[in-house]
């Protein structure tokens, strides 16, 4: 089920001699010797830059267009390959982008289609791709299709979204309830129907069932092809399709943190329909070899499994999201979801952040070491097997600024939710470039509050600091394309008994890597027999640690200490 609120809740530096002074390297650089068969986006790392807070380029106290393309050189200095940038289409911005008006234009607040097109083509000057967010379930209510459905019953677009009828006494048609609080329909008194919004009111849901609205969602996905996006990030689209019967969903005792009763979302919720129209939008992102990640919340490895197709033929990259429930550091814990992702036989996809969550930076630090937590974390979704996708200032430690006082807050489901759940806005603060005021994001007044830890943890301050979280961030960048067992490799979980450390091997033929990350915050002594992995004496290299001194080359008895990360090259 997907509940921001309750998923937030839930929810000697390195010895890499050889990485030092690599600023920059092309793509062909970053897959040497990729194993047969690799797609792009296997070795890619990709980046979710959220458009209003990135970079503002014209003063506006917005981010921009103009804003992403100045710091393209930063993000190809840190080593990632594609961006997903949030919704940047026309919109009247109540659900800041996710409520779309135009699907073929850019918001004049974040510049032009001809900024859209410049930013591309500068983006693959710096051997990056852009990967556009795709609000597939929904639109906004100033969508000119829904302009249209709303104008009378008989009118051209009525069956693009879902009108029914209420049931007596004015009780809407069903007791579906939106992810934003309260009911899922909303009555419209001019044609006396209500229409379904699974979020907002402003935005209601698209009719996939009808032919028309495929068709057209599809040319949509054509358009963005020709313009050079290399692929899609699908909004929910868990809640595509839902039961044409209506049924009620069965209510759960308690109340979710919107003040809505919880419930169990069977009839509107991953119904098996939705996969038939992921095989065709799938087909169509094929013909430009664009690739499909998913905002996929699901809640065994089953339905992940099932997100891939059949045939591997949905979404390349559904999000695991599972991961993200684990709210504490845990080595079982997190041991069991990387099995689990595993489990599914597909490439997996890890996430550890995003603009519905708070920061990882939050979630996982103990208000003490959040720094070492934060390269602890690092260190280990961007060596399993699969690709990650990091969210904007995560690599510089930015933590999350919630709003103090209702007036100030911005995102409706903060709006609603308040006090309980405060919303989104705290995760959504601008990008913290340098130590000035308002952090170089703007030269106008930002239109979310910097937090005063900008000061410190900033890009221009930790890009100079060998031991920042920036900089570890970069060398595990580095690692994760140039090391082929960590591109390539099979993950060996370890020591699974151990209550503490987490550690596993990525092995790929001879090439081995071996991680350890110390999960707790007491000094912990591990040690690792490979013999079943083909390793009768092995050798240890340290390649990137956190560790005062790195260890010798033995792996039989290895000190770490709290919250330490160890990754070494193993040889037979
Ligand atoms: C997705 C987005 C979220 C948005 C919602 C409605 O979950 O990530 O930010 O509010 O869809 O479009
Ligand atoms: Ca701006």
């Amino acid at each position: 089920m997907r509940d921001f609120a309750k998923l937030r809740s839930l929810v000697l530096l390195a010895v890499a001699v050889s990485l030092v002074g690599c600023s920059s390297f092309s793509q062909a650089q970053k897959t040497p010797g990729s194993a047969d068969g690799q797609h792009w986006w296997q070795s890619a790392v990709f980046y979710e830059v959220y458009p209003r807070s990135f970079a503002d380029g014209n003063g506006d106290g917005i981010g921009d267009l103009k804003g992403i393309e100045s710091k393209l050189d930063y993000l190809e200095q840190l080593g990632v390959d594609a961006i997903w940038i949030t919704p940047c289409y026309p919109s009247p911005q109540v659900d800041f982008g996710y409520d779309v008006s135009d699907y073929e234009n850019i918001d004049p607040t974040y510049g032009t289609l001809a900024d859209f097109d410049r930013l591309v083509e500068a983006a693959k000057k710096h051997h990056i791709r852009i990967i556009m967010d795709f609000v597939i379930n929904h639109t906004s209510d100033r969508h000119p299709w829904f302009l249209d459905s709303k104008s009378s019953r008989t009118s051209a677009h009525r069956d693009w979204y879902i009108w029914r009828d209420g049931r007596a006494n004015r009780q809407p048609p069903n007791n579906w309830i939106s992810g934003f609080g309260g009911s899922a329909w909303k009555f419209d008194p001019s044609t006396g129907q209500y229409y379904y919004h699974y979020f907002a009111t402003a935005q209601p849901d698209l009719n996939w069932r009808n032919p028309a609205v495929e068709n057209a969602m599809f040319d949509v996905t054509r358009f963005w092809y020709k313009h050079g996006v290399s692929g899609f990030r699908l909004d929910a689209v868990d809640l595509l399709l839902e039961d044409p019967k209506l049924h009620d969903n069965p209510i759960l005792p308690g109340k979710d943190e919107m003040g809505s009763p919880n419930m169990l979302n069977k009839y509107n919720d991953k119904l098996p329909e939705n996969h038939q129209v992921l095989r065709r939008l799938r087909s169509v992102a094929d013909e430009s070899d664009a690739v499909l990640v998913g905002e996929t919340y699901t809640d065994s490895a089953s339905e992940l499994k099932e997100y891939y197709g059949a045939h591997n033929d949905e979404i390349q990259l559904p999000m695991d999201f599972m991961f993200c429930t684990v709210d504490k550091l845990s080595a079982p814990a997190f041991r069991k979801q990387i099995a689990l992702a595993e489990s599914t036989g597909g490439w997996p996809t890890y996430v550890i952040g995003n603009h519905d969550m708070s920061r990882s930076y939050v979630r996982y630090g103990d208000g003490k070491h959040n720094d070492q937590i934060a390269k602890l974390m690092a260190a280990m979704y961007l060596t399993l097997r699969g690709t990650p996708i990091m969210y904007y200032g995560e690599e510089i430690g930015m933590e999350n600024n919630d709003p103090t006082r209702k007036e100030d807050v911005k995102d409706p489901m903060g709006i609603t939710g308040w006090p309980k759940y405060k919303g989104r806005d705290g995760e959504r603060t601008p990008m913290q470039w340098n130590g000035s005021a308002n952090a170089g994001f703007t030269t106008g007044k930002p239109w979310l509050p910097v937090p005063s830890s900008a000061k410190e943890k900033n890009v221009e301050s930790e890009w100079k600091d060998p031991n920042s979280i920036l900089q570890f961030y970069r060398q595990l960048l580095m690692l994760h394309h140039r090391n082929v067992a960590l591109r390539d490799g099979d993950y060996v979980a370890l020591n699974q008994d151990d209550p503490n450390v987490l550690a596993y091997l990525r092995q790929y033929k001879k090439d081995a890597v071996l991680v350890a990350l110390n999960m707790s915050g007491t000094a912990q002594q591990v040690s690792f027999n490979l013999s079943a992995e083909g390793f009768t004496s092995p050798k240890a290299s340290t390649i990137l640690t956190t560790l005062k001194h790195a260890p010798g080359d033995r792996i039989d008895q290895i000190a770490l200490e709290p919250f330490a990360v160890y990754i070494a090259q193993v040889s037979p």
